[in-house]
């Protein structure tokens, strides 16, 4: 069987997880420098986009932003067919290439709303709000969902085959239940069920590290890309080093000391000019937290620059805290 095309050029398949609060645009854009097939914004919900909604944090529509470099989807999160219609056109009006339903989130706020994976209990409503995305934008919609409710309720396929009988063009699935949260493991082979029961390109998400488990993923899950989240997170240049070893793509080059700092300098002050300096200080804490992990820098200046509250002490002392401990002892 011929692979199905992707309803985007996704150069290569390997694909940025949206996630709240982390895949802002700074973040997004950092990825970019490295390389992604394709991005994901935050979920958004489609009654604050209508309503333009300032939540807290930034506004709906600067969560949409799409930046430069790879396409961006934009995911919208809700339970009202009107609203999710209207959000839909709001983004594509704005530029997004593709729309991204939310079907997988598990989070009481957004299960209790009757959205995010709840829409797994309630197919009907899953498929009213479909229609309603994919009848509102020309532009294609995308479906991010989990195997299922629980163990007893794997209806992934089923939800997967009607969405794409209503006009969704790629599938995304994380491979747990809702059940489980964020524990246990991603069951890749759990795919499987899914790309058996549609023809359009399948993306397996979950628990994916490094390239090894990409490739793993893949063999197992039959999918035609995989989605990558939490192994981003103080390493934008994953998804580039994933692409390289899988699709033969330039292998990126991993920034360490001084232009690591660079890197993370200026990623900070991305955030800190997209939230403003009070609110983009303490979000970017838990980034530059990611960053001196993954570079092994030390304890207590990490545990210091969680506590700086002055953007020019942070920056100056990133070289320090992004120096592998032993070589700055
Ligand atoms: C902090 C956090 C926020 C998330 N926000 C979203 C979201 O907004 N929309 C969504 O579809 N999934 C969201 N997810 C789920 C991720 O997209 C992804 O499916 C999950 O983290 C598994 O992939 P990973 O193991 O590569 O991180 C979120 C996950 C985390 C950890």
């Amino acid at each position: 069987m011929n692979a199905p095309r992707f309803p985007v050029p996704l150069s290569p398949p390997v694909l940025l997880a949206p996630m709240s609060g982390i895949t802002d645009l700074p973040f997004r854009q950092v990825v970019a420098e490295f390389g992604a097939g394709l991005l994901v914004s935050e979920m958004i919900a489609s009654g604050e986009m209508v309503t333009r909604k300032r939540s807290p944090r930034a506004s709906t529509r600067a969560r949409a932003r799409i930046g430069a470099g790879p396409p961006t989807a934009v995911q919208l999160a809700g339970r009202e067919a009107s609203a999710m219609a209207e959000a839909a056109r709001i983004a594509e009006g704005e530029g997004a290439p593709m729309i991204d339903i939310n079907m997988g989130c598990p989070a009481k706020k957004v299960v209790g709303g009757l959205s995010g994976s709840a829409l797994m209990r309630d197919l009907d409503l899953a498929l009213r709000l479909i229609d309603a995305v994919v009848g509102a934008v020309k532009v294609p919609v995308s479906l991010k969902t989990r195997l299922g409710w629980d163990v007893e309720c794997l209806n992934a396929p089923e939800l997967a085959a009607r969405a794409v009988e209503a006009g969704v063009a790629m599938i995304t699935i994380h491979a747990r239940t809702r059940a489980q949260f964020y524990t246990g493991r991603a069951d890749w082979a759990a795919v499987q069920a899914v790309r058996a029961a549609v023809a359009v390109p399948v993306i397996v998400n979950g628990d994916i590290l490094d390239a090894a488990c990409a490739r793993r993923a893949l063999a197992l899950s039959g999918a035609h890309g995989v989605m990558v989240g939490r192994g981003a997170q103080g390493r934008p240049w994953l998804l580039a080093q994933i692409s390289a070893a899988l699709y033969g793509t330039p292998a990126p080059q991993v920034p360490q000391g001084a232009a690591l700092a660079d890197l993370v300098a200026r990623h900070y002050e991305a955030m800190l000019g997209f939230y403003g300096r009070d609110l983009g200080l303490r979000i970017a804490r838990k980034h530059l937290g990611w960053y001196i992990d993954a570079a092994g820098g030390p304890p207590d200046l990490r545990a210091r620059l969680m506590r700086e509250g002055d953007p020019a002490q942070v920056l100056a002392q990133l070289p320090d805290a992004l120096t592998r401990q032993e070589a700055a002892a």
